[in-house]
């Protein structure tokens, strides 16, 4: 079963996204095992203090060394990890790719950054992977590491029930998905294109082909050239 473990200095956060759909199916049918790790735990002062102000002067908070390093460690002692992944938006951002491999990779420590993130020498001697979610700034990684876990957890063999939808999905061949729809087949009006209800399969696929295509040249169309 993989591991993946997040550490937090606002572990409360991440709960909610974790405890419905697949994520939780995938936790259920014990495919993986998710654990979260309140930083304030590990440190080692009377005050539980786990950020203080940065050297060289300037706003905003840092996470300390000492209580992270200790997480890290406690976990290191207990199991072998594949990557220790940072997450800040100062890295590179996140596809499809990079979910696939993690998927298939080993146990996972996951890092959620705060304030103004984490002292460097963690970054540089214990993170072996950064990842950001995009090109905007978040008060903390709880939500780009419950993001990436989505998508890593979801691609993992036994946690779809129909294994192919994974497959299909947007990205998986630098490619939008096309329009689906569902019954029924005309509201107010509004009609499902008459392809998808001709039961011609090779149709069908041809017009979705076509359909990603299009959509993709209009809206992505740097995607084409990847
Ligand atoms: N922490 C804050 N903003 C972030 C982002 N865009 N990606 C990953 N981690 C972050």
């Amino acid at each position: 079963m993989k591991k993946i473990e997040i550490i937090s200095a606002t572990p409360e956060l991440l709960k909610s996204p974790f405890s419905g759909s697949i994520m939780k199916r995938a936790v259920d049918k014990k495919i993986v095992q998710i654990n979260f790790h309140d930083l304030k735990n590990y440190s080692l002062s009377k005050k539980k203090q786990i950020d203080d102000y940065q050297f060289g002067g300037g706003s905003g908070m840092v996470l300390m060394i000492e209580p992270m390093f200790n997480c890290i460690n406690f976990l290191k002692k207990q199991d072998k990890y594949s990557e220790v992944i940072y997450m800040t938006p100062d890295a590179p951002i996140l596809n499809q790719k990079m979910s696939n491999k993690l998927s298939i990779s080993g146990n996972l420590i996951i890092i959620c950054g705060h304030y103004k993130g984490i002292d460097q020498r963690i970054r540089d001697n214990f993170v072996t992977m950064e990842i950001s979610i995009g090109d905007y700034v978040l008060s903390g990684g709880e939500l780009p590491a419950a993001v990436l876990c989505d998508s890593i957890v979801r691609l993992i063999p036994g946690v779809l029930n129909d294994e192919t939808s994974a497959l299909t999905d947007s990205f998986q061949d630098n490619i939008l998905a096309p329009p689906v729809y569902t019954r029924p087949s005309s509201f107010n009006e509004l009609d499902v294109p008459d392809v998808l209800l001709s039961g011609d399969l090779k149709k069908i696929e041809n017009w979705r082909e076509k359909k990603s295509f299009e959509k993709t040249k209009k809206i992505r169309p740097d995607l084409l050239n990847k």
